[in-house]
């Protein structure tokens, strides 16, 4: 059996994702993780909340709150609208949890051993109007390489490079604005990623079936400019985990933490573990799917995220798991996203524009976003959601295809036969011919399904989707119904198999429209289809089933105007 482990990145904890974030991590994670686990592998999908650093420390003080008490109420939000997005999560953790603290410890303690980490007394940026040292994201201004003005000390969003404060042009800070910031001393650890470089670059290169965005990230950070920096990996901050090696302490390092960046990926493995904790096993249990000394070797694994995260994915956090010289899994295969802007625009949650997961679900049900956003997931280039678009899709692919089909194709049945599955006639040409295409059509899906082609995949999905209905229609079973109500049977008891069949392989998309589905048809066996004419007869003549509600609404367009106001400025 196939052993995929699957993580996205695990969002900030501060404030709630919009359906941008969503789409470039979670999402498609999910989409591959269910994918995988109806094709019969072995599945752990792990994700989790990241809550050091500023953003949470400076999320709680405006929320007026202690910063853990802060975090556990934002997790529980994240978690209740993650379900609410049916993403199956094997595990959703916590980048705070005590076994992240221990592994982020041990990784320092292992990188200080193989000589990989520097203590660099250095000037750190000093507030005096906000009385602190700014950590690099709260330090703003212009980029060095591409100008773009609103660049953060940590990264330039605009041109995704890796910064540090000092490269900032005219440097302010981003909490107050202020512009009265002075250097002063402070001793850091650095990571000497420069020694890597050769090691990183050759282990990139062999990545062949990396997609080019991910690839072209890795190699312009490695290769370009000054190439591949040390970087720091401690900050002046209470709200973090306290830099040791291991168990010890670190002279010089007394009230300093790990820098976010550090910790944050080691939560990939510290959640398998919570993983394990939570559910009565011990450490052999999460051991198996990240160290290949015990188990681990024949794991495939698979990271999800937006461009931005890139870096950190191909640089950082490899040279943590090689630096450490233990036997931790890498990464086998790295997807990643472009962004999704929001109506002529960003989406941005600084700037409470666009679309949030709480948003979403108040109006609409999850299958409804997960189908729109996977068909027009960001893969070649960023994308946009528009209202008109978001209705159009859901209208057609959603209600017209799909939606209407289950409902003509059962409730003719009930009219005419009954609600148990007829029997008499047999597939003729037409039926064979539709088989012969869905397996076709299979093949190509679960290819691109296999290679996380998410909107080929899409296309492929709605296509099968479609033939149904152009089979349905010429079919005609209405017609024949009049003059050979044997071959109307015939050709109602296939189309009637084609729910099942359409509800099996969309389950990764549209999880809980599929239950529906399958529900509706009294269908136990949901295993996923290997021979396609064989499960186009799965359900016999006297089978029982229902007729089920409407699968989907359609979206006015009154309501497409009240939302597209509602979602035009800033959420409250
Ligand atoms: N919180 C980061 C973001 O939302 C992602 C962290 S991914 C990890 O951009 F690798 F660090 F875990
Ligand atoms: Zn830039």
């Amino acid at each position: 059996m196939a052993r995929h482990l699957i993580t996205s990145a695990i969002p900030y904890i501060n404030g709630i994702k919009h359906l941008g974030n969503l789409v470039g991590s979670q999402l498609p994670a999910d989409l591959y993780a269910r994918y995988q686990r109806a094709r019969g592998s072995e599945v752990l999908f792990l994700c989790a909340t990241d809550e050091h650093g500023t953003p949470a420390e400076l999320a709680a003080a405006i929320a007026g709150k202690d910063v853990a008490e802060y975090c556990a109420e934002m997790w529980s939000v994240q978690k209740k609208l993650s379900d609410g997005f049916h993403l199956s999560f094997d595990h959703f953790g916590r980048s705070s949890s005590e076994q992240n603290h221990r592994l982020t410890q041990h990784f320092a303690g292992r990188l200080h051993e193989a000589g990989l980490v520097d203590e660099v007394m250095e000037k750190q940026i000093y507030s005096i109007s906000d009385g602190r040292f700014l950590p690099d994201r709260y330090i703003e201004g212009t980029c060095p390489s591409c100008g773009y003005e609103k660049a953060r000390g940590d990264q330039c969003e605009n041109c995704t490079r890796q910064l540090d404060p000092g490269d900032l042009i005219n440097p302010k800070s981003a909490i107050s604005g202020a512009t009265d910031l002075e250097l002063r001393d402070t001793r850091h650890l650095y990571l000497k990623q420069s020694h890597m470089r050769d090691q990183l670059n050759d282990w990139i290169d062999s990545m062949t079936e990396w997609p080019i965005l991910t690839t072209s990230i890795a190699k312009k950070w490695l290769n370009e400019g000054e190439g591949l920096r040390d970087r720091g990996i401690t900050r002046d901050l209470e709200w973090g985990i306290p830099v040791k090696r291991g168990d010890e302490d670190w002279p010089g390092m007394e009230g300093k933490v790990f820098y976010v960046w550090f910790d944050a990926p080691i939560e990939y493995i510290a959640c398998a573990s919570e993983w394990t904790a939570a559910n009565g096993g011990g450490d052999a249990d999460w051991e198996r799917w990240w160290r290949t000394d015990k188990g681990a070797e024949d794991v495939h694994y698979t990271q999800f995220m937006g461009k931005d995260n890139v870096p950190f994915h191909t640089l950082s956090f490899p040279i943590t798991i090689i630096g450490s010289g233990e036997p931790w899994k890498l990464v086998d295969y790295i997807k990643s996203f472009n962004y999704l802007n929001y109506d002529g625009g960003q989406f941005s949650t600084s700037l409470g524009r666009g679309i949030f997961m709480d948003q979403a679900l108040e109006i609409l049900p999850a299958d409804y976003w997960r189908w729109w956003l996977l068909s027009h997931a960001p893969e070649n280039s960023d994308s946009e959601f528009t209202w008109e678009n978001f209705q159009m899709s859901v209208n057609k692919d959603l209600a017209d295809v799909l939606g209407n089909y289950v409902s003509r194709v059962t409730k003719f049945c009930r009219s005419k036969f009954g609600t148990e599955v007829p029997s008499g006639g047999k597939w003729d040409q037409s039926e064979f011919a539709l088989a012969e295409e869905l397996s076709h059509r299979l093949k190509a899906y679960q290819g691109h399904m296999d290679a996380i082609e998410v909107r080929k995949a899409s296309a492929e999905l709605r296509a099968m989707w479609v033939a149904g209905n152009e089979y349905l229609q010429s079919a005609a079973p209405w017609l024949s119904f009049r003059t050979d109500p044997e071959k109307a049977a015939g050709q109602i008891r296939f189309a009637l198999n084609l729910i099942p069949f359409y509800a099996i392989v969309s389950s990764p998309f549209i999880p809980s429209t599929s239950a529906a589905m399958l529900n509706a048809m009294n269908l136990i066996d949901q295993s996923w289809p290997g021979d396609v004419k064989q499960s186009l007869s799965a359900l016999a003549a006297g089978h029982v089933f229902d007729v089920p509600e409407a699968l989907f609404a359609k979206i006015t367009d009154s309501q497409r105007e009240d939302w597209q106001k509602r979602f035009s400025g800033r959420r409250d």
